[in-house]
């Protein structure tokens, strides 16, 4: 009885509360617990017909002591055909089984193997809907002729167009064959070659274990540009010179973290310029970075962007979170030696001047997000984490970085970073595990300098710590004081000291003008200052939301275009949002989203489809 009583009770603690104990990863449904696959190859056929992948995976398992009789992968509306096993060498026919569908971590594929299976293929195809994949008609491109697909895997998208255990937790190599049409390239997150086949038949390798949520496509009438040793552009010829020429600092931005941080390891470092529609600003896939081309502002002035995706080479790609809800780990060390870099290049004042808009963003977004999502290790067990997707990882563990770094100062926090690299190089790491390495590898080791309960409120605890530093930017401080006396009514527009202005200082300008001011005040704005015609995006952005928010309607035109043209989720969503908070504007916000729906990547799509659908709701 007293056993029977016991197993009910281990039954009855569900795969939540399991997760939660152990730190297990709760995103994933594949049995990576009990075996992992070590090597993957894809043998894939790029089908822009149908819109979909479709060929094999083969995974090669590790041995173990004790082989459980399934290989469980994840999947998300994946077509499954056939499933083979090798055994002893020997090719065989296996049984598989698709379990429940779960709305966020999709449907679990169990594959029968034996105590001796070293290698498991499915042959599967992906649907057009999947989540992971954004395919674009040759009028969604700028080239117009041909079309072009890229995945976006990260967080959990991966499963939508393979079935792999989708886990951060654990990490493998792959080798790939993808077939095109001979008249465009595909190219992935491992040893692309410059030279394009002839018939349309490319080969890949990633001799690095990567977690599987790096591994990434993308296929179109792609070219290539060098521009240095280590360097290149993949893109379509429309971007290929603007991006050469504005991104012609990445080597001395490697130079610049190696300095700091030890080798480069990926050998090449080049980045893919993606159509306007990818939602991300950039996407860190390992020697191929993924690149919003609403970048390319043509004086620089947004490359921080660049720093941050080839930080992620040694945050992220290197030390990887173990689960999701350890992404601080990956984009709070990000953002902090993406500033270190950007500091090494272009010097300390735009350092500290993006430190501080940093800080602002996420003071801002804090309004809106409730108490427990403002912690660094956040709970995300039963939640989308696309869902949940904000500034604190990013921002409130770059300033926990900078604490410390302030605390113990450069001489022993860098030696510090570099060693954690050093030491969790290709491996996944958790939030304990990271904190239990700092208070032994640098809180105890210089004592008195900072309390465990201090690291214990950064990490565990809502909100910003008193701790929380203050970037001090004299720029910013004139910028302020200039609209303060033209408020005051002290002085013309005109006569404000503009001319040397950087894109820093106008964004400072824009987000930092008076509550209370009028309409007639932004028409004067917009008269003297042109902010409406501006040509860089991120103005564009804190200028119509601005405008949005006070019911300036004079942006309509110029807004609609924004929202048409770019589909990248920080430039267009919180305009969506300040949209739909006004009745006014809900008919326009209709009309355009109508529009503009078909070229979004489906991720965009979701969280838009989303907010509509809130405000539907309580009409
Ligand atoms: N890895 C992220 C993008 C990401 C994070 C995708 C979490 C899915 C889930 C990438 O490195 C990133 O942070 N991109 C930022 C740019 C950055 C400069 C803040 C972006 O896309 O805005
Ligand atoms: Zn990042």
């Amino acid at each position: 009885m007293k056993k029977l009583l016991l197993l009910l009770t281990c039954l009855s603690i569900n795969a939540f509360a399991q997760a939660q104990q152990e730190n297990l990863d709760w995103h994933t449904l594949s049995n990576y617990q009990e075996v992992i696959s070590t090597h993957v190859h894809l043998d894939l056929e790029v089908d822009f017909k149908q819109k979909q992948l479709k060929g094999s995976i083969e995974h090669q398992i590790a041995p173990q002591a004790k082989m459980p009789s399934f290989l469980v992968l994840d999947t998300r509306d994946l077509a499954i055909h056939k499933a083979e096993i090798q055994s002893n060498g020997v090719w065989e026919k296996t049984e598989f089984t698709l379990g429940e569908y779960d709305p966020v971590r999709g449907t679990p594929l169990s594959i029968a193997i034996k105590p001796n299976t070293s290698k498991v293929k499915v042959y599967y195809n992906s649907n057009p809907q999947a989540s992971g994949l954004q395919w674009l008609s040759n009028e969604q491109t700028a080239g117009k002729k041909h079309p072009f697909m890229f995945s976006q895997s990260q967080a959990i998208h991966a499963r939508s167009w393979m079935p792999i255990q989708d886990t951060p937790a654990m990490r493998v190599t792959y080798s790939a064959r993808i077939t095109t049409t001979p008249n465009l390239r595909p190219v992935m997150s491992a040893d692309n070659s410059p030279e394009r086949s002839k018939d349309g038949v490319y080969q890949f390798t990633m001799p690095q274990a990567i977690p599987p949520y790096l591994i990434a496509i993308a296929a179109g009438d792609i070219r290539y540009k060098k521009m240095s040793k280590q360097t290149a552009i993949y893109s379509e010829e429309a971007y290929l010179d603007t991006a050469a020429k504005e991104f012609e600092d990445t080597q001395a931005m490697i130079e610049a973290a190696e300095k700091i941080y030890g080798p480069y390891r990926w050998n090449q470092y080049d980045l893919l310029i993606l159509p306007p529609s990818f939602p991300f600003g950039g996407m860190e896939n390992p020697r191929l970075s993924f690149i919003t081309p609403t970048v390319i502002a043509g004086d620089k002035s947004l490359v921080s962007l660049i720093a941050h995706e080839l930080a992620h080479s040694w945050s992220g790609n290197l030390v990887t979170n173990a689960t999701w809800r350890d992404l601080w780990l990956n984009e709070g060390f990000t953002s902090y030696v993406e500033n270190r870099i950007m500091e090494e290049i272009f010097g300390q004042d735009r350092a500290i001047m993006e430190q501080a808009l940093g800080k602002q963003e996420l003071l801002e977004e804090m309004k809106e997000l409730s108490k427990n999502d403002t912690i660094l290790h956040v709970e995300l067990a039963g939640r989308d984490p696309d869902d949940a997707f904000s500034d604190i990882p990013y921002v409130k563990g770059q300033l926990f970085l900078m604490f410390l770094e302030q605390r113990f100062g450069r001489e022993k926090f860098d030696p510090f970073v570099r060693k954690h690299f050093d030491d969790h190089a290709f491996q996944s790491l958790d939030t304990n595990t990271f904190v239990k390495y700092l208070m032994e590898n640098l809180i105890k080791k210089y004592p008195g300098i900072v309390t465990e309960k201090e690291v214990n409120e950064w990490v565990y605890q809502a909100g910003l710590p008193v701790t929380t530093p203050s970037p001090v930017s004299n720029a910013f401080d004139n910028v302020k004081k200039h609209i303060a006396n033209w408020h005051k009514g002290k002085g013309s527009l005109s006569d404000i000291p503009t001319k040397n202005w950087t894109i820093h200082e106008w964004l400072y300008f824009i987000n930092n003008l008076p509550e209370n001011i009028s309409k007639e005040q932004l028409a004067e704005l917009d008269s003297t200052f042109h902010f409406t015609q501006t040509t860089n995006n991120e103005v564009a952005f804190a200028w119509l939301l601005l405008s949005v928010n006070k019911g300036y309607d004079k942006v309509e035109q110029r807004l609609e275009q924004h929202l048409i043209s770019i589909g990248r989720r920080r430039l267009i969503v919180n305009l969506y949002k300040a949209l739909l908070e006004k009745p006014k504007y809900h008919s326009f916000a209709e009309k355009v989203y109508a529009k503009a729906r078909p070229g979004y990547h489906p991720l965009a799509q979701g969280t838009i489809d989303g907010l509509f659908h809130e405000k539907l709701k309580t009409k």
